[in-house]
């Protein structure tokens, strides 16, 4: 079988990293759609934690998010899917090459109102977030305001309510969170997707497949 133009049996495995949860499952659906499938990982009761397809030659394993880009960089991953916000927090060295159209939703800072006219006039506020890369570069570099940055890991919305910031820098996807706690968007960051990234050694390595890879999802990204 010469597939992919070289024989099976001098083939290596190629390695995919899956951010675990929604992203993960939209990808493996993805891939079925360009007849690459994963049986084995279709076992919801399973605890195994990495996943070969022995005919194609490749194998999935699943991590938590933040750590895709870890993984892909280091090699122990050929091939990443994440989302754009966790690539920009990370700042790994790898080649981010598709945007896969899922997952989108919009990196913004939110608050009260009342807020935006904090961001305005440069004023010294609280800026709590699970992304203090994003929002230092947000702030700094493109806004030159300073800000002090709280880390959080997770419910942001909370902060502004209770008092801990005056803004959140976050994730929107539909809304719903921040309408539901009397807090609305004050400013777009960036919108964001889920993400294929690449080793960059593999990328040169495995050039071959790697390229029909993107090519195969490219048809079917609508
Ligand atoms: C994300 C994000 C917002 C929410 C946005 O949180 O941080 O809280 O989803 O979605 P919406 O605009 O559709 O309401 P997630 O559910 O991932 O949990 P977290 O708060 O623990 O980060």
């Amino acid at each position: 079988m010469e597939r992919f133009g070289k024989n099976m049996k001098d083939m290596r495995y190629l390695t995919f990293a899956l951010g675990k949860g929604r992203l993960a499952k939209k990808t493996l659906e993805m891939f079925e759609q360009i007849g690459i499938t994963c049986e084995e990982m279709k076992d919801k009761d399973t605890r195994k934690l990495i996943f070969v397809n022995e005919e194609l030659k490749l194998r999935f394993f699943l991590a938590k998010g933040p750590d895709v880009p870890t993984y892909v960089e280091y090699g122990a991953a050929d091939i990443g899917v994440v989302g754009k916000d966790t690539i920009l927090e990370e700042g790994r060295n790898i080649y981010e090459v598709l945007d896969l159209g899922f997952g989108k939703c919009r990196m913004c800072i939110c608050g009260p109102a009342e807020a935006k006219e904090l961001l305005q006039h440069h004023e010294l506020i609280r800026v709590a977030t699970k992304y203090p890369h994003i929002a230092k570069d947000y702030f700094y570099n493109k806004k030159h305001q300073t800000v002090e940055i709280i880390k959080l890991n997770g419910s942001i919305e909370l902060a502004p309510i209770v008092g801990l910031s005056e803004v959140i820098c976050d994730i929107v996807e539909t809304g719903s969170t921040l309408k539901e706690n009397g807090l609305t968007v004050l400013e777009e960051v960036c919108p964001l997707s889920a993400r294929m990234v690449v080793n960059q050694v593999s990328m040169k390595m495995e050039n071959e497949r790697i390229t029909k890879l993107i090519s195969d999802l490219k048809t079917v990204i609508s």
